[in-house]
């Protein structure tokens, strides 16, 4: 039997991407000027912004969404529902809804091109409503896929919020953000080397706790596993060895856990524990939300390796 600590989460906004993926199996990704065929086709509900809410939801968190959907998008709010996340702020825009073109590599490796469409019309009146409804000590989540990034994050931190923001993909636009006002960051190795100048890890992690010294950073490195550091301690974290047959979302399965588990007031290492696990199941499987993991099943993972 598994005990479970009685743990408070506190109240996350995620303000991000929904988006419509269409995932092409293919043999490799395609080069230029190349012609393949696909193997197969599947249609899935993604985006950053969903996929991170519908982990934190299977992580425990108690999670509001807010985004945009075109007149095509009924499914991505039936996605977030059915997860038990509060999609009370995701609204309909004339925009068509984001998708991505997703492919597929035998190796389990993506790549990724998105139409931004409703993500993209974002507007101040709303997100000055939006967070009237949450304060002091909340925390904000935010990633680069939906348009007003720098003034959401304006607006978080005026309202006292915590601010979490994985700055995927990285582009200009979050060299706009005053990203002094960011508490925890979750970056993949080319965004630490975007975001820094630095290329090994330990150089781009050395860069970030000088640059902001207040923060926390997560550095996901894939197979290699991910770095932790805040003001207090720094560590790693091994990843899961795992056949990987699609390694979309695992990113975002991972964000979700650890924010999840740190809200909750989880140690940061019990957090990226969790987080790790979590993101190996999701490489296993197919699909961007759909491969997300429960927090059973994590734990399952878990005890299964204490006992190896
Ligand atoms: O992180 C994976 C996600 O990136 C996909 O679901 C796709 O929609 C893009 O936003």
């Amino acid at each position: 039997m598994i005990l479970r600590k009685a743990l408070i989460y506190l109240r996350i906004l995620n303000y991000g991407s929904l988006n419509l993926d269409y995932v092409y199996s293919v043999d490799h990704i395609v080069l230029p000027g190349e012609t393949i065929s696909s193997l197969n086709l599947d249609a899935f509900c993604g985006g950053k912004g969903l996929n991170q809410s519908i982990a934190l939801a299977r992580a425990g968190a108690a999670v509001c969404h807010a985004g945009a959907i075109g007149a095509d998008g009924d499914c991505l709010i039936k996605a977030l529902e059915e997860n038990g996340v509060d999609a009370r702020y995701v609204w309909a825009s004339p925009s068509r809804s984001g998708n991505a073109i997703i492919q597929v590599a035998a190796d389990g490796q993506n790549s990724i091109v998105l139409f931004g469409g409703a993500n993209q019309a974002n507007e101040r009146w709303r997100i000055d409503d939006i967070f009237e409804n949450f304060q002091k000590g909340d925390w904000a989540l935010f990633q680069n896929e939906v348009s007003l990034l720098d003034e959401m994050i304006e607006k978080a931190s005026f309202s006292g919020l915590k601010i979490a923001l994985n700055p995927s993909p990285y582009n200009s636009l979050v060299e706009k953000c005053d990203l002094s006002k960011v508490a925890l960051f979750f970056i993949n190795e080319l965004e630490g080397r975007q975001l820094t100048g630095e290329q090994s890890p330990e150089a781009i992690m050395d860069s970030m706790r000088i640059r902001f010294s207040h923060a926390a950073v997560v550095l996901t490195l894939g197979a290699d596993g991910s770095l932790y550091s805040d003001p207090r301690e720094s560590f790693r974290q091994d990843a899961f060895k795992v056949n990987a047959v699609d390694t979309t979302a695992a990113g975002d399965a991972f964000t979700g856990y650890f924010l999840a588990g740190v809200s909750s007031g989880k140690p940061s290492s019990r957090a990226m524990l969790e987080a790790a696990a979590a993101a190996s199941i999701a490489v296993s499987r197919q699909g961007a939300s759909d491969s997300i993991p429960t927090l059973l099943e994590v734990e399952e993972k878990l005890l299964k390796n204490t006992r190896i």
